[in-house]
Protein backbone atom coordinates (compact mmCIF):
# COMPACT_ATOMS: atom_id res chain seq x y z
CA UNK A 1 0.00 0.00 0.00
CA UNK A 2 1.50 3.24 -0.94
CA UNK A 3 -0.04 7.00 0.45
CA UNK A 4 -1.94 9.19 -2.03
CA UNK A 5 1.46 11.20 -2.40
CA UNK A 6 3.42 8.29 -3.11
CA UNK A 7 1.58 6.84 -5.27
CA UNK A 8 1.13 9.88 -7.44
CA UNK A 9 5.17 10.55 -7.17
CA UNK A 10 5.38 6.72 -8.44
CA UNK A 11 3.02 6.77 -11.63
CA UNK A 12 3.47 10.31 -12.80
CA UNK A 13 5.99 10.75 -15.52
CA UNK A 14 5.13 14.30 -16.92
CA UNK A 15 7.50 17.56 -17.27
CA UNK A 16 9.03 18.81 -13.78
CA UNK A 17 7.76 15.70 -11.85
CA UNK A 18 10.34 13.81 -10.16
CA UNK A 19 9.66 10.48 -12.18
CA UNK A 20 9.45 11.92 -15.31
CA UNK A 21 13.21 13.26 -14.05
CA UNK A 22 13.80 9.87 -13.69
CA UNK A 23 12.64 8.51 -16.57
CA UNK A 24 14.23 11.26 -18.77
CA UNK A 25 17.80 10.24 -16.96
CA UNK A 26 17.37 7.00 -19.41
CA UNK A 27 17.06 6.47 -23.36
CA UNK A 28 13.91 5.40 -24.32
CA UNK A 29 12.16 3.64 -27.04
CA UNK A 30 9.46 6.15 -29.06
CA UNK A 31 8.96 4.89 -32.43
CA UNK A 32 9.18 1.53 -34.38
CA UNK A 33 11.86 1.55 -37.28
CA UNK A 34 8.76 0.56 -39.80
CA UNK A 35 6.66 3.54 -38.77
CA UNK A 36 9.02 5.91 -40.68
CA UNK A 37 9.71 3.28 -43.26
CA UNK A 38 11.75 5.71 -45.80
CA UNK A 39 13.59 9.12 -45.81
CA UNK A 40 11.17 11.98 -46.31
CA UNK A 41 8.47 10.05 -45.47
CA UNK A 42 5.34 11.41 -43.61
CA UNK A 43 5.62 12.40 -39.74
CA UNK A 44 4.07 10.80 -37.16
CA UNK A 45 2.61 12.26 -33.99
CA UNK A 46 4.23 10.59 -30.83
CA UNK A 47 2.95 11.53 -27.31
CA UNK A 48 6.01 10.51 -24.97
CA UNK A 49 6.32 11.03 -21.15
CA UNK A 50 3.24 13.37 -21.54
CA UNK A 51 5.11 15.51 -24.55
CA UNK A 52 3.63 15.97 -27.86
CA UNK A 53 6.03 15.35 -30.21
CA UNK A 54 7.17 14.58 -34.20
CA UNK A 55 8.96 12.19 -35.32
CA UNK A 56 10.14 12.58 -38.95
CA UNK A 57 13.11 10.40 -40.87
CA UNK A 58 15.33 13.31 -42.82
CA UNK A 59 16.50 13.14 -46.70
CA UNK A 60 19.79 11.25 -45.36
CA UNK A 61 17.70 8.98 -43.09
CA UNK A 62 18.06 10.24 -39.94
CA UNK A 63 15.69 10.06 -37.42
CA UNK A 64 14.27 13.43 -35.41
CA UNK A 65 11.94 13.90 -32.74
CA UNK A 66 10.37 17.38 -32.16
CA UNK A 67 8.33 19.46 -30.16
CA UNK A 68 4.79 19.46 -31.88
CA UNK A 69 4.68 23.63 -32.02
CA UNK A 70 6.52 25.51 -34.20
CA UNK A 71 8.60 27.69 -31.79
CA UNK A 72 7.24 30.85 -34.14
CA UNK A 73 3.44 30.78 -33.43
CA UNK A 74 2.84 27.28 -32.26
CA UNK A 75 1.88 25.63 -35.32
CA UNK A 76 1.50 22.00 -35.03
CA UNK A 77 4.98 20.26 -37.13
CA UNK A 78 2.55 17.15 -38.42
CA UNK A 79 1.73 19.31 -41.26
CA UNK A 80 5.23 20.16 -41.61
CA UNK A 81 6.91 19.41 -45.15
CA UNK A 82 9.80 16.93 -44.59
CA UNK A 83 12.08 18.15 -47.58
CA UNK A 84 16.13 18.53 -47.67
CA UNK A 85 16.87 17.01 -44.41
CA UNK A 86 14.73 18.79 -42.34
CA UNK A 87 10.87 19.53 -41.26
CA UNK A 88 9.24 23.07 -42.73
CA UNK A 89 6.10 23.97 -40.76
CA UNK A 90 3.56 25.34 -43.42
CA UNK A 91 2.07 28.39 -41.66
CA UNK A 92 5.15 30.67 -42.43
CA UNK A 93 7.98 28.20 -44.13
CA UNK A 94 10.36 28.31 -40.90
CA UNK A 95 12.54 24.68 -41.37
CA UNK A 96 14.54 22.94 -38.22
CA UNK A 97 17.11 20.23 -38.67
CA UNK A 98 16.96 17.21 -36.21
CA UNK A 99 18.53 19.29 -33.12
CA UNK A 100 15.96 21.24 -33.56
CA UNK A 101 17.95 24.43 -34.78
CA UNK A 102 15.90 26.94 -37.18
CA UNK A 103 17.74 26.38 -40.60
CA UNK A 104 15.41 28.56 -42.65
CA UNK A 105 13.65 31.64 -42.18
CA UNK A 106 12.08 32.50 -45.69
CA UNK A 107 9.93 35.03 -43.82
CA UNK A 108 12.73 37.30 -42.25
CA UNK A 109 15.15 39.70 -44.77
CA UNK A 110 17.91 37.35 -45.82
CA UNK A 111 20.15 39.34 -43.97
CA UNK A 112 18.47 38.72 -40.55
CA UNK A 113 20.66 36.38 -38.47
CA UNK A 114 16.66 35.71 -36.13
CA UNK A 115 16.84 32.44 -37.09
CA UNK A 116 20.26 31.40 -35.39
CA UNK A 117 18.49 32.16 -31.99
CA UNK A 118 15.24 29.94 -32.42
CA UNK A 119 15.70 25.94 -31.63
CA UNK A 120 13.02 23.78 -31.26
CA UNK A 121 12.50 21.30 -28.57
CA UNK A 122 14.40 18.28 -29.74
CA UNK A 123 15.66 14.64 -28.59
CA UNK A 124 18.39 12.75 -29.82
CA UNK A 125 17.63 9.51 -31.46
CA UNK A 126 19.51 6.65 -32.19
CA UNK A 127 18.45 3.67 -34.32
CA UNK A 128 18.80 -0.22 -33.19
CA UNK A 129 17.08 -3.65 -33.46
CA UNK A 130 14.12 -1.84 -35.49
CA UNK A 131 13.70 0.57 -32.54
CA UNK A 132 14.15 4.56 -32.29
CA UNK A 133 15.46 5.12 -29.34
CA UNK A 134 15.22 8.81 -27.91
CA UNK A 135 17.18 10.47 -25.17
CA UNK A 136 14.64 13.28 -23.64
CA UNK A 137 17.10 14.35 -20.87
CA UNK A 138 19.35 16.90 -20.02
CA UNK A 139 22.55 15.98 -20.39
CA UNK A 140 24.41 17.80 -23.39
CA UNK A 141 25.86 14.15 -24.75
CA UNK A 142 23.67 11.31 -24.01
CA UNK A 143 24.70 8.51 -21.82
CA UNK A 144 24.82 4.93 -24.05
CA UNK A 145 22.27 2.93 -24.88
CA UNK A 146 21.64 -0.11 -22.61
CA UNK A 147 23.36 -3.93 -23.66
CA UNK A 148 19.49 -5.43 -24.39
CA UNK A 149 20.68 -8.57 -25.55
CA UNK A 150 17.73 -9.21 -27.72
CA UNK A 151 17.25 -5.83 -29.33
CA UNK A 152 21.40 -6.25 -30.41
CA UNK A 153 20.99 -9.50 -31.85
CA UNK A 154 17.61 -8.97 -33.38
CA UNK A 155 15.29 -6.67 -34.98
CA UNK A 156 12.09 -8.77 -33.55
CA UNK A 157 9.98 -6.38 -31.74
CA UNK A 158 6.10 -6.28 -30.85
CA UNK A 159 4.41 -3.09 -29.67
CA UNK A 160 0.73 -3.01 -28.36
CA UNK A 161 -0.56 0.17 -26.67
CA UNK A 162 -1.81 -0.43 -22.79
CA UNK A 163 -4.91 2.02 -22.02
CA UNK A 164 -3.49 2.18 -18.37
CA UNK A 165 -0.49 3.76 -16.19
CA UNK A 166 2.64 2.67 -17.03
CA UNK A 167 3.63 1.25 -13.48
CA UNK A 168 0.62 -1.29 -13.28
CA UNK A 169 1.54 -2.73 -16.37
CA UNK A 170 5.03 -3.61 -15.34
CA UNK A 171 3.82 -4.63 -11.93
CA UNK A 172 1.90 -7.68 -14.07
CA UNK A 173 5.11 -8.23 -15.56
CA UNK A 174 6.70 -8.71 -11.98
CA UNK A 175 3.89 -11.07 -10.60
CA UNK A 176 4.43 -15.15 -10.97
CA UNK A 177 1.61 -15.63 -9.17
CA UNK A 178 -1.32 -15.18 -11.40
CA UNK A 179 -0.58 -17.30 -13.73
CA UNK A 180 -1.77 -20.16 -11.82
CA UNK A 181 -5.54 -18.17 -11.92
CA UNK A 182 -5.63 -15.85 -14.92
CA UNK A 183 -4.57 -17.52 -17.10
CA UNK A 184 -4.09 -21.65 -16.67
CA UNK A 185 -6.82 -21.16 -13.82
CA UNK A 186 -9.29 -23.74 -15.45
CA UNK A 187 -7.04 -26.12 -17.12
CA UNK A 188 -7.02 -29.74 -15.53
CA UNK A 189 -4.10 -31.06 -15.80
CA UNK A 190 -4.63 -34.42 -14.73
CA UNK A 191 -7.51 -35.19 -17.41
CA UNK A 192 -5.14 -36.18 -20.50
CA UNK A 193 -6.04 -33.77 -22.72
CA UNK A 194 -3.53 -32.43 -25.36
CA UNK A 195 -3.44 -28.96 -23.83
CA UNK A 196 -2.42 -30.60 -20.56
CA UNK A 197 -0.19 -32.69 -22.33
CA UNK A 198 1.80 -30.28 -24.17
CA UNK A 199 2.12 -28.09 -20.94
CA UNK A 200 3.29 -31.20 -18.92
CA UNK A 201 5.62 -32.29 -22.13
CA UNK A 202 8.01 -29.65 -20.15
CA UNK A 203 9.58 -31.48 -17.83
CA UNK A 204 9.32 -28.62 -15.18
CA UNK A 205 5.95 -26.91 -15.63
CA UNK A 206 4.34 -29.66 -13.08
CA UNK A 207 6.29 -28.09 -10.44
CA UNK A 208 4.40 -24.38 -11.33
CA UNK A 209 1.54 -25.87 -11.30
CA UNK A 210 1.86 -27.56 -7.76
CA UNK A 211 -0.26 -25.98 -4.89
CA UNK A 212 2.42 -25.88 -3.07
CA UNK A 213 3.58 -22.68 -1.32
CA UNK A 214 6.19 -20.57 -3.00
CA UNK A 215 8.78 -18.59 -1.60
CA UNK A 216 10.25 -15.01 -2.79
CA UNK A 217 13.95 -15.22 -2.79
CA UNK A 218 15.20 -11.29 -3.84
CA UNK A 219 18.13 -9.83 -4.64
CA UNK A 220 19.34 -6.61 -5.41
CA UNK A 221 21.00 -5.66 -8.58
CA UNK A 222 23.29 -2.93 -9.77
CA UNK A 223 20.03 -2.03 -12.07
CA UNK A 224 17.53 -2.58 -9.83
CA UNK A 225 16.21 -5.83 -8.68
CA UNK A 226 15.45 -9.97 -9.32
CA UNK A 227 13.84 -12.59 -7.53
CA UNK A 228 14.20 -16.29 -7.89
CA UNK A 229 10.58 -17.82 -6.90
CA UNK A 230 11.33 -21.31 -5.10
CA UNK A 231 8.87 -24.25 -5.39
CA UNK A 232 9.73 -27.37 -4.57
CA UNK A 233 10.28 -29.98 -6.81
CA UNK A 234 11.80 -33.76 -6.69
CA UNK A 235 12.56 -34.70 -3.21
CA UNK A 236 16.14 -33.14 -3.13
CA UNK A 237 15.87 -30.10 -5.63
CA UNK A 238 13.78 -26.85 -6.13
CA UNK A 239 12.08 -25.17 -9.25
CA UNK A 240 13.08 -21.65 -9.69
CA UNK A 241 11.65 -19.06 -11.84
CA UNK A 242 14.53 -15.53 -11.88
CA UNK A 243 13.08 -12.61 -12.99
CA UNK A 244 14.94 -9.29 -13.52
CA UNK A 245 13.62 -5.64 -13.02
CA UNK A 246 16.26 -3.12 -14.54
CA UNK A 247 15.32 0.40 -14.03
CA UNK A 248 13.36 2.29 -15.16
CA UNK A 249 11.20 0.05 -17.08
CA UNK A 250 12.49 -2.93 -18.22
CA UNK A 251 10.95 -6.52 -17.01
CA UNK A 252 12.28 -9.78 -17.69
CA UNK A 253 9.93 -12.76 -17.31
CA UNK A 254 10.87 -16.21 -16.86
CA UNK A 255 9.24 -17.61 -19.74
CA UNK A 256 11.77 -20.20 -20.85
CA UNK A 257 14.87 -21.92 -19.27
CA UNK A 258 17.60 -19.41 -18.10
CA UNK A 259 19.98 -20.40 -20.83
CA UNK A 260 17.38 -19.18 -23.69
CA UNK A 261 15.64 -16.32 -22.63
CA UNK A 262 17.13 -13.08 -23.20
CA UNK A 263 14.00 -11.14 -23.64
CA UNK A 264 12.98 -7.86 -22.65
CA UNK A 265 9.91 -5.77 -22.04
CA UNK A 266 9.97 -1.98 -21.53
CA UNK A 267 6.54 -0.30 -20.34
CA UNK A 268 7.32 3.38 -21.66
CA UNK A 269 4.73 5.85 -20.51
CA UNK A 270 3.22 7.62 -23.42
CA UNK A 271 1.21 9.78 -20.74
CA UNK A 272 0.17 9.22 -17.03
CA UNK A 273 -2.60 6.83 -18.69
CA UNK A 274 -1.49 5.13 -21.76
CA UNK A 275 1.85 3.04 -22.25
CA UNK A 276 3.27 1.17 -25.31
CA UNK A 277 4.56 -2.01 -24.06
CA UNK A 278 7.81 -2.53 -26.22
CA UNK A 279 8.67 -6.44 -26.49
CA UNK A 280 12.21 -6.80 -27.26
CA UNK A 281 12.62 -10.86 -28.52
CA UNK A 282 15.24 -13.44 -29.37
CA UNK A 283 15.54 -14.94 -32.93
CA UNK A 284 15.67 -18.01 -31.59
CA UNK A 285 12.96 -20.44 -33.20
CA UNK A 286 12.85 -22.90 -30.29
CA UNK A 287 11.08 -20.50 -28.11
CA UNK A 288 7.04 -20.04 -28.17
CA UNK A 289 6.69 -16.20 -29.35
CA UNK A 290 5.16 -14.14 -26.70
CA UNK A 291 2.96 -12.45 -29.68
CA UNK A 292 0.00 -10.19 -29.13
CA UNK A 293 -3.39 -10.66 -30.26
CA UNK A 294 -4.57 -8.12 -33.85
CA UNK A 295 -4.12 -4.40 -33.77
CA UNK A 296 -6.21 -2.12 -34.93
CA UNK A 297 -4.31 0.24 -37.74
CA UNK A 298 -2.30 3.19 -36.82
CA UNK A 299 -4.10 6.55 -37.25
CA UNK A 300 -2.41 9.68 -36.88
CA UNK A 301 -3.79 10.62 -33.37
CA UNK A 302 -1.79 11.27 -30.44
CA UNK A 303 -2.91 7.77 -28.76
CA UNK A 304 -3.87 5.94 -32.08
CA UNK A 305 -0.63 3.83 -32.78
CA UNK A 306 -0.46 -0.07 -31.44
CA UNK A 307 -4.53 -0.16 -30.24
CA UNK A 308 -5.73 -3.93 -30.16
CA UNK A 309 -8.59 -4.99 -31.33
CA UNK A 310 -9.71 -6.85 -28.63
CA UNK A 311 -9.70 -3.91 -25.65
CA UNK A 312 -11.60 -2.28 -22.87
CA UNK A 313 -14.36 -0.59 -24.78
CA UNK A 314 -15.44 -4.05 -26.21
CA UNK A 315 -15.13 -5.77 -22.72
CA UNK A 316 -11.98 -7.46 -23.89
CA UNK A 317 -14.64 -9.73 -25.59
CA UNK A 318 -15.43 -11.81 -22.77
CA UNK A 319 -17.15 -15.28 -23.19
CA UNK A 320 -19.43 -16.13 -20.05
CA UNK A 321 -20.09 -19.54 -21.61
CA UNK A 322 -16.00 -20.25 -22.55
CA UNK A 323 -15.69 -18.62 -18.28
CA UNK A 324 -17.77 -21.08 -17.08
CA UNK A 325 -17.18 -24.13 -18.46
CA UNK A 326 -14.29 -24.50 -20.89
CA UNK A 327 -11.24 -26.27 -19.18
CA UNK A 328 -8.43 -24.39 -21.62
CA UNK A 329 -6.35 -21.24 -21.25
CA UNK A 330 -9.31 -19.19 -21.91
CA UNK A 331 -11.51 -20.85 -19.50
CA UNK A 332 -10.27 -19.01 -16.37
CA UNK A 333 -11.33 -15.50 -17.63
CA UNK A 334 -13.34 -16.32 -20.87
CA UNK A 335 -10.81 -14.02 -22.57
CA UNK A 336 -8.68 -14.95 -25.41
CA UNK A 337 -5.41 -15.45 -25.59
CA UNK A 338 -3.05 -14.62 -22.53
CA UNK A 339 -2.05 -11.25 -23.72
CA UNK A 340 -5.45 -10.04 -23.93
CA UNK A 341 -6.17 -11.31 -20.14
CA UNK A 342 -2.87 -9.43 -19.07
CA UNK A 343 -4.19 -6.34 -20.26
CA UNK A 344 -7.78 -6.85 -19.77
CA UNK A 345 -6.86 -7.01 -15.76
CA UNK A 346 -4.02 -4.62 -15.98
CA UNK A 347 -7.05 -2.26 -17.31
CA UNK A 348 -9.34 -3.11 -15.71
CA UNK A 349 -7.06 -2.12 -12.59
CA UNK A 350 -8.07 1.57 -13.31
CA UNK A 351 -6.60 4.63 -15.56
CA UNK A 352 -4.03 4.86 -12.35
CA UNK A 353 -4.36 2.74 -9.78
CA UNK A 354 -5.25 3.64 -6.62
CA UNK A 355 -2.87 1.98 -4.54
CA UNK A 356 -4.04 3.40 -1.09
CA UNK A 357 -6.44 1.22 -1.22
CA UNK A 358 -4.71 -2.12 -2.18
CA UNK A 359 -4.45 -5.37 0.44
CA UNK A 360 -0.29 -6.94 -0.16
CA UNK A 361 -0.02 -10.04 0.11
CA UNK A 362 3.17 -12.04 0.39
CA UNK A 363 3.44 -12.87 -3.53
CA UNK A 364 3.62 -9.36 -3.84
CA UNK A 365 6.91 -8.72 -2.81
CA UNK A 366 8.60 -7.88 -5.85
CA UNK A 367 5.95 -5.22 -6.49
CA UNK A 368 6.73 -3.63 -3.60
CA UNK A 369 10.57 -3.80 -3.41
CA UNK A 370 10.76 -2.34 -7.06
CA UNK A 371 8.19 0.68 -6.09
CA UNK A 372 10.46 1.57 -3.12
CA UNK A 373 13.53 1.51 -5.54
CA UNK A 374 11.60 3.66 -7.72
CA UNK A 375 10.44 6.36 -5.30
CA UNK A 376 13.91 6.72 -3.45
CA UNK A 377 15.69 6.60 -6.78
CA UNK A 378 13.43 9.64 -7.87
CA UNK A 379 13.62 11.49 -4.14
CA UNK A 380 17.79 10.99 -4.25
CA UNK A 381 17.34 12.46 -8.06
CA UNK A 382 15.21 15.07 -7.20
CA UNK A 383 16.91 16.41 -4.14
CA UNK A 384 20.53 15.45 -4.06
CA UNK A 385 21.28 15.33 -8.11
CA UNK A 386 22.08 11.58 -7.41
CA UNK A 387 22.20 9.77 -10.65
CA UNK A 388 19.68 6.41 -10.78
CA UNK A 389 21.15 3.40 -11.00
CA UNK A 390 22.29 1.66 -14.86
CA UNK A 391 22.44 4.76 -16.34
CA UNK A 392 26.17 5.31 -16.87
CA UNK A 393 26.48 1.04 -16.95
CA UNK A 394 25.00 -0.09 -20.25
CA UNK A 395 26.71 -3.73 -19.16
CA UNK A 396 25.02 -3.51 -16.43
CA UNK A 397 21.91 -5.00 -18.21
CA UNK A 398 23.52 -7.85 -20.02
CA UNK A 399 21.29 -10.27 -18.08
CA UNK A 400 18.87 -12.97 -18.80
CA UNK A 401 15.94 -14.53 -16.73
CA UNK A 402 14.49 -17.93 -16.54
CA UNK A 403 13.35 -21.04 -14.54
CA UNK A 404 15.88 -23.80 -13.73
CA UNK A 405 15.99 -26.66 -11.47
CA UNK A 406 19.01 -27.20 -8.70
CA UNK A 407 19.54 -28.92 -6.13
CA UNK A 408 18.37 -27.86 -2.34
CA UNK A 409 21.66 -27.20 -0.73
CA UNK A 410 22.89 -24.86 -3.77
CA UNK A 411 22.56 -20.91 -3.44
CA UNK A 412 20.10 -20.32 -6.50
CA UNK A 413 21.77 -16.96 -7.12
CA UNK A 414 25.42 -18.41 -7.18
CA UNK A 415 24.35 -21.44 -9.35
CA UNK A 416 23.24 -19.17 -11.70
CA UNK A 417 25.81 -16.47 -11.80
CA UNK A 418 27.14 -17.15 -15.52
CA UNK A 419 23.46 -18.84 -16.95
CA UNK A 420 22.21 -14.94 -16.18
CA UNK A 421 24.52 -12.96 -18.13
CA UNK A 422 23.73 -12.04 -21.54
CA UNK A 423 25.60 -12.94 -24.79
CA UNK A 424 26.63 -16.60 -23.45
CA UNK A 425 25.43 -20.00 -23.76
CA UNK A 426 22.74 -21.38 -26.08
CA UNK A 427 20.74 -18.66 -27.42
CA UNK A 428 22.33 -17.02 -29.66
S1 LIG B 1 4.10 29.00 -36.89
FE1 LIG B 1 5.58 27.85 -37.86
S2 LIG B 1 6.50 29.18 -39.26
FE2 LIG B 1 5.02 30.38 -38.28
FE1 LIG C 1 0.18 -12.83 -17.33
Amino acid sequence: MLSIEENGLLTRTGPGTPMGSLMRQYWLPAVRTDELPEPDCPPVRIRLLSENLIAFRTSSGKVGLIGNHCPHRGASLFYGRNEEDGLRCVYHGWKYDITGQCVDMPSEPPESTFKSKVKATAYPCEERGGIVWTYMGPRETPPPLPDLESNMVAANVVTQQIECNWVQAMENNMDTSHGNFLHLGAVDFNNGSALADAFLKDQTFKYMISQEPLTFLLFDTETGASYAAQRPAEKDTYYYRIMNYHFPSYTQSPTNKIETACDYTAEVPIDDTHTMQWIMTSPDPRKPSGGHGRTLPNTTEWLGRFRPEVNSANDMEIDRHVQRYDRTLDGYTGIQGIENQDRGITESQGDIQDRSTEHLGSTDAMVIKVRRLLISAAKALDEEGTVPPGVDRPEAYRRRSGTIVLPKEVDVWEATKVLREAFKGVVV
